[in-house]
């Protein structure tokens, strides 16, 4: 079994193509969150495969891998790949903790970077390329989960600095300078699209009606007029998805 989650398809686009490649069923941890797909029992590899946030976990990765039913689920062989733009930090060593036990095998997958409330995401050729060679990578990651390699590889980062920084998450982690402009057209993909169901459409707009959520930007990213902004830095920035309805 391999648990998913992903705002804006890197994840989930990495977790397809390793279920493809070894053999394993890829499931949504939203779906799981949402109740719409149960924890299944116990294979003998468990994956993980999420976006690291601030050098750590999501906080819907923190509350899943909580869970005594997750825990319970492991197999005797368990992994991660986290996807980053630059690099996961000490992530995966923070999933560990959260489980409660060692990982046999991580990989930080670089992919095209998202946080366009921080930065202005790559331009669609550069993108291209990062994609292109995050599928080679991946075709590595998937020879050695099926030969239940026991490594730690990719872009990492010590455990102190990461723990610093992905306290910086939290501080982060408010939607009070969402807002919609003119060019919103009610369509309510944002409402649907988003995993946390931080979104009420209210009279034809989006209402970001929870004090935190993910920032997870499924919102900002996959609005089809680009009309979500966040503060006064986003009009003039790039929008960057995978895929558009991950969560939807
Ligand atoms: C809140 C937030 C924080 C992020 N922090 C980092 C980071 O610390 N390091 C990094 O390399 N990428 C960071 N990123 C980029 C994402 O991890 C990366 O683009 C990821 O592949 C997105 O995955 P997804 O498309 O499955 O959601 C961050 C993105 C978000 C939304
Ligand atoms: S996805 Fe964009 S256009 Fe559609 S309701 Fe949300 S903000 Fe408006
Ligand atoms: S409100 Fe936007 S950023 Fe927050 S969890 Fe929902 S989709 Fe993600």
């Amino acid at each position: 079994m391999i648990y998913y989650f992903s705002a804006t398809g890197n994840s989930k686009h990495a977790a397809q193509v390793i279920a493809e490649k070894t053999g394993d069923t890829a499931v949504s941890i939203v779906d799981i969150i949402k109740g719409k797909t149960q924890i299944n029992e116990k294979s003998e590899k468990t994956g993980f495969v999420f976006p690291v946030y601030f050098w750590g976990l999501p906080e819907i990765i923190k509350r899943f891998s909580s869970m005594p039913e997750v825990k319970n689920s492991l197999g005797d062989y368990v992994y991660c790949v986290i996807t980053c733009g630059a690099t996961t930090g000490s992530a995966d060593k923070m999933l560990a903790k959260s489980l409660g036990r060692k990982l046999d095998y991580s990989f930080s997958l670089r992919m095209p970077d998202n946080y366009v409330v921080m930065y202005d995401p790559s331009p669609k050729e550069k993108a291209q390329k990062f994609l292109a060679h995050a599928d080679k990578e991946l075709e590595t990651v998937c020879a050695d989960i099926n030969a239940s390699a026991k490594k730690r590889a990719g872009s990492t980062k010590g455990k102190v600095k990461s723990i610093f920084i992905s306290k910086l998450y939290n501080a982060f982690r408010s939607t009070k300078n969402f807002y919609a402009n003119d060019k919103c057209v009610s369509c309510g993909i944002c409402a649907k699209n988003c995993p946390d169901s931080a979104i009420e459409i209210k009279n034809g707009k989006p209402v970001w009606i929870k004090s935190k959520c993910q920032h997870c930007t499924a919102c900002i990213n996959c609005c089809p007029t680009e009309a979500i902004q966040y503060g006064n830095g986003t009009e003039s920035r790039r929008r960057y998805s995978y895929d558009k309805t991950v969560n939807k």
